[in-house]
């Protein structure tokens, strides 16, 4: 039985007829959602790392980069979801497109950027929320705040504000997508207003000074005790690598096709728009910050050595504006919310696709007909989570989480251009411009991004992967509801999607 077997048009079509979801989402909630996803810790942290060892006052090119692969990515998503409204977003199109096998790895990979990126959303919620505390002189004990790999101490130790936060989340989750979405418009609110607070604040503490070189020289700088190149062009591209993580989430829109009351038009205008506000709020806190502070001072051995741990709440603090870090802590705090929300609830819609194909047990597929919303799946994920965050050092390995998403993205790019050839007539609402172009670009600048990730985070996934490999050979291969519809179907088991129309 071939492993390009693919799941055809029309048995989509059937399941969408057949789905249990309810359809809730307009077109803004749809866009909150995307925002929610991307607007996170990245842009509060990363923007350190990325100008101290990567770009210099640059990092604004990186964040274009960034974002330019992401809009690459994102057309081929809209064109996909204005054909196949379906839950499993990157999964279900390569299952329509390139085949089975590759729909496994993808939605195998995917668990890399979803669970895997809320984990590590977890733990740094709980790192915000420990600083929060601390703002009101109230401090947790180490026990309490450390997963055992990193405590110090002896004895019991656990992350319990990353245990209870992914069950905090949980709980609105299970009340369904409708409550969920309007706290999620809440919090989308409040982090957007954050960060242009932080734009508009900022600008009044800019010395134009801090710009020129613009793209300084490749220089060698130490990280940690390694010698390291920046700067210079090569320095904006790994900056885009580096500052990736920022932009992760917009896909997650395409996960929620299954609620949206008009899928085929909103989706794709929620991804392409929650992108586009993300990319333009992110060049502007990087020139911001870049024009604030010399991207010197964020040497952790020099003047100011805890400045690349939080950016730009130090920047503030070395204009005299101490209290905007407290603006930013209660914003991120608040903000990891809805990034942790949208991930997990992403997560559970790509399980409830890959079990309806029956590739993952059929417990992930049961929707609670009061809710609307896969209860039981929602529960299982929040416990592994949960678990994970706050007993293991999960958050060490957070470029996995990149390195999932990147490899999402190519694969949609090469998927939306095949099915252009393979079925240049099936209806689409959304048509990318330039096609094959703008997929070729968009697959070579993934992937690009992707091999730049730290070589530990890429063995790792591919690592991840081979373990995937091995479950589809053992499990998925033999309950795949298409082994059942290939064994009846008369052309034999190598049939294309238009022998069901
Ligand atoms: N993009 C999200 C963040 O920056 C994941 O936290």
């Amino acid at each position: 039985m071939s492993l390009f077997r693919k799941k055809p048009i029309a048995a989509f079509e059937a399941d969408m007829k057949k789905s249990e979801l309810k359809r809730v989402l307009g077109k803004w909630s749809l866009t909150a959602i995307g925002i929610g996803a991307i607007i996170g810790g990245g842009i509060f942290v990363l923007t350190g790392t990325g100008a101290y060892y990567h770009a210099g006052p640059a990092l604004a090119l990186s964040f274009i980069i960034a974002g330019i692969a992401c809009v690459f990515a994102a057309l081929c998503y809209s064109e996909f979801a204005s054909i196949l409204p379906v839950e499993g977003s990157a999964y279900a199109y390569a299952y329509g497109t390139i085949g089975e096998f590759f729909a496994w790895i993808i939605g195998w990979g995917l668990i890399l950027e979803y669970a895997m990126g809320s984990m590590t959303v977890a733990v740094s919620w709980s790192g915000y929320f420990n600083k929060l505390l601390k703002m009101f002189n109230i401090s947790l004990p180490d026990w309490l705040t450390q997963d055992p790999g990193s405590y110090s101490g002896t004895g019991f130790s656990m992350n319990l504000p990353a245990f209870l936060i992914v069950l905090f989340v949980l709980s609105i989750l299970l009340r369904g997508t409708k409550g969920a979405a309007k706290a999620n418009n809440f919090i989308v609110l409040l982090k957007v207003s954050a960060v242009l607070f932080v734009i508009i604040a900022g600008a009044f503490f800019i010395n134009p000074a801090n710009w020129t070189p613009f793209i300084p020289d490749v220089a060698k700088v130490m990280e940690g005790d390694n010698v390291k190149e920046a700067y210079g062009w090569s320095g904006v591209i790994s900056g885009a690598s580096a500052i990736f993580f920022a932009y992760v989430g917009f896909d997650a829109v395409s996960t929620q096709a299954g609620e949206a009351i008009n899928p085929k038009k909103d989706v794709p205008f929620a991804i392409v728009m929650s992108l586009l506000v993300c990319t333009a709020l992110y060049i502007l806190v990087s020139l911001v910050l870049t024009g604030m502070m010399s991207y010197k001072d964020f040497d952790p051995k020099g003047a100011y050595p805890d400045a690349i741990k939080a950016p730009v709440a130090y920047a503030f603090d070395i204009a005299g504006q101490a209290w905007a870090g407290y603006i930013i802590t209660i914003a991120a705090t608040v903000g990891l919310i809805s990034v942790l929300m949208v991930m997990i609830m992403g997560q559970s819609r790509i399980f409830l696709g890959m079990s309806k194909d029956g590739l993952i047990p059929p417990i992930f597929s049961k929707i609670n007909p009061l809710s609307g919303v896969p209860d039981k799946n929602l529960m299982i994920i929040c416990v592994i989570i949960a678990s994970v965050a706050s007993f293991t050092p999960i958050n060490k390995l957070a470029d996995m989480t990149s390195f999932g998403t990147l490899f999402a993205f190519t694969m949609v790019c090469i998927a939306v251009w095949v099915l252009r050839i393979k079925e240049p007539n099936l209806p689409r609402t959304f048509r990318v411009p330039a096609l094959p172009v703008i997929a070729v670009l968009g697959i070579l600048i993934n992937t690009y991004l992707m091999f730049n990730l730290s070589v530990g985070a890429q063995l790792l996934s591919l690592s991840w992967l081979a373990i995937g490999i091995v479950i589809y050979f053992i499990y998925s291969r033999q309950h795949s509801k298409l082994h059942n519809i290939t064994d009846i179907l008369p052309n034999g088991p190598d049939f294309e999607s238009k022998d069901f129309e």
